[in-house]
């Protein structure tokens, strides 16, 4: 895969959480054929999920890659990987949770990043971290 089409970026803090946001934003507007809202629901995720990074992991990196289907359409990979505790109990962290206003970040955790991918993966075993991979394709 060519280098360009590939951005790691490491989680280390909460600088690192709007950084991130930042440079994802530019690399989607650069490969990708998204509307606002496509690109707005990427970087919800985004925030989401670099965001439960820093929280329960203290650090990590996500990873973005461009993919390509045969038919042309492309989309986005985002891997989000840590060396944190892990999560025990995947199908309970995946339940909704009631809107808090002592939350963090937007607030629609796990389950919200879910519904926003078109393909969605938590691979986590306790003690030894947490990945999650985030995909969404070009609709036209
Ligand atoms: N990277 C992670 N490492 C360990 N546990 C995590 C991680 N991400 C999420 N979790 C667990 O999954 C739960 C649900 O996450 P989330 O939906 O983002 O809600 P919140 O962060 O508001 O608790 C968290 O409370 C936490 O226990
Ligand atoms: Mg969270």
């Amino acid at each position: 895969m060519d280098a360009a089409e590939r951005l790691e970026i490491k989680i280390a803090n909460e600088a690192d959480i709007l950084k991130s946001r930042n440079k994802i934003r530019v690399f989607i507007m650069n490969n990708l054929h998204f509307s606002l809202l496509e690109r707005m629901h990427a970087l919800t995720a985004l925030s989401e999920l670099t965001r439960n990074i820093f929280k329960y992991a203290g650090e990590g990196k996500v990873v973005a890659d461009i993919l390509q289907k045969p038919n042309g359409k492309k989309g986005i990979q985002l891997v989000f990987s840590d060396s944190g505790p892990g999560i025990p109990d995947i199908d309970e962290a995946l339940k909704p949770k009631p809107i808090s206003k002592y939350q963090t970040g937007m607030g629609i955790g796990l389950s919200g990043s879910k519904k926003l991918a078109d393909e969605f993966d938590i691979e986590s075993a306790e003690g030894k971290g947490t990945i999650i991979t985030w995909i969404r394709w070009e609709r036209h």
